[in-house]
């Protein structure tokens, strides 16, 4: 067997073990506990407001982005600001139109069903969901055969909240039923050293401003990955240190961690070494770099490629991913002839790799979402 580095990924967005037990705790329950993602925040709080004041139950609302964003947060955030009840559910857990029937006839007026993955939902799942989103209606077959009989029942009026990672995935029909949909982009640099700080004083862990910040550049703009290198770093403090997070002792666990000062790990840079070693700096598809470094391409696709985009640090062209100069200079490869810098990849004064901190302007909706190979 090939070594899989997932597992035991220190940086990757997506949930761990560990992380449920802290997500209560560490999980802001208001808005305005809630750092970062302002135009977000800002349009949320005028939908919440006029629902409100129209004593409305919320519009449907879709929440997209890479994982560890805050997607699953914003829904208990908006069920605490609606003052309404929230159920969660995951579209592979609603395996039959009966599991999300039974659901749906439980639900009460204002109350928000939050269902995460709602990409993954099945055909069938969506069928049932079309009419009881668009006019709360529950179409149901009762009995079999030549008998069976279309009944069709009121529902209260809820509110869904969905979340995926992958809004291209989205059927066209599930998606228009949705009358909000917010994209979830990586956090600025500020807003991750405020989410540390936060989760320094929930955990009571000491920490120094430059120990925050140390934390911050390397978490790939992503809450969850702050929130667990800060933990990490916090056990080494007790470790090896007097238990105060500094600039020092955060870098010096981070590099014990070989996590660099852009948040890379050993599976982002085996992904660009393989670009750039196995297929000649590509076009290459993710399916055949996963395969050829043993790892599960939709890992690569939700967690590595977004963030290597972010720092300009891959191309996606029609024919595949390309490995930028930026990427040959990061892993001090040199760039070989045929690497032409484009006006796109072109390193200047402003590029990402030059500064120690990753770009804040992610690549456009369509480019991260339309990824399939
Ligand atoms: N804006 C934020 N401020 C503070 N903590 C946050 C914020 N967004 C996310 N988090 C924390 O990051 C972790 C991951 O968030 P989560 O909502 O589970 O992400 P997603 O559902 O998008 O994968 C949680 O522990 C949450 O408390
Ligand atoms: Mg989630």
């Amino acid at each position: 067997m090939s070594e899989k580095s997932t597992p035991n990924r220190h940086i990757t967005p997506k949930k761990k073990r560990e992380d449920g037990r802290l997500d209560g705790l560490l999980r802001p329950q208001q808005l305005a506990d809630f750092t970062g993602q302002e135009r977000l925040k800002a349009n949320l709080t005028i939908l919440i407001e006029a629902a409100k004041g129209r004593q409305e139950s919320l519009d449907h609302v879709l929440f997209h982005g890479p994982p560890g964003l805050g997607k699953t947060t914003l829904a208990h955030v908006v069920a605490n600001e609606m003052n309404v009840n929230i159920r969660i559910t995951a579209g592979p857990a609603i395996e039959r139109a009966g599991d999300l029937a039974a659901i749906l006839t439980n639900m009460r007026a204002g109350d928000i069903l939050f269902i995460d993955e709602v990409h993954r939902l099945g055909r069938a799942v969506e069928e049932i969901l079309y009419p009881a989103l668009e006019d709360f209606v529950l179409d149901i077959v009762v009995g079999k055969g030549p008998g069976a009989k279309n009944v069709r029942l009121k529902l209260p009026k809820f509110t869904v909240i969905g979340a995926t990672t992958r809004l291209a995935l989205l059927s066209a029909p599930l998606r228009t039923r949705f009358g909000a949909l917010y994209r979830m982009d990586f956090y600025e640099q500020a807003a991750i050293e405020t989410i540390v700080i936060r989760g320094a004083g929930i955990l009571q862990v000491p920490i120094m401003p430059e120990g925050a910040s140390e934390i911050a550049c390397r978490s790939r703009g992503t809450p969850r990955v702050a929130l667990r290198l800060l933990r990490r770093v916090r056990d080494y403090a007790e470790v090896r240190a007097s238990g105060e997070i500094t600039g020092e002792t955060a870098v010096a666990a981070l590099n014990l961690l070989e996590i660099d000062h852009l948040g890379l790990d050993d599976l982002d840079r085996r992904v660009l070494r393989a670009i750039i070693e196995k297929f000649g700096g590509g076009p290459v598809g993710l399916d055949t770099i996963g395969a050829s470094i043993s790892e599960e391409s939709d890992t690569i696709m939700d967690v590595v490629e977004p963030y290597l985009l972010q720092l300009g640090f891959l191309e996606r062209t029609s024919r595949g991913r390309m490995a930028t100069p930026h990427a040959y200079a990061h892993l001090d490869l040199p760039l070989p002839q045929h690497v032409v810098p484009t006006k796109s990849n072109q390193p200047s004064l402003f590029s990402p790799s030059k500064s120690n901190q990753p770009s804040l302007f992610s690549p456009s909706d369509e480019a991260t979402d339309e990824d399939d190979e």
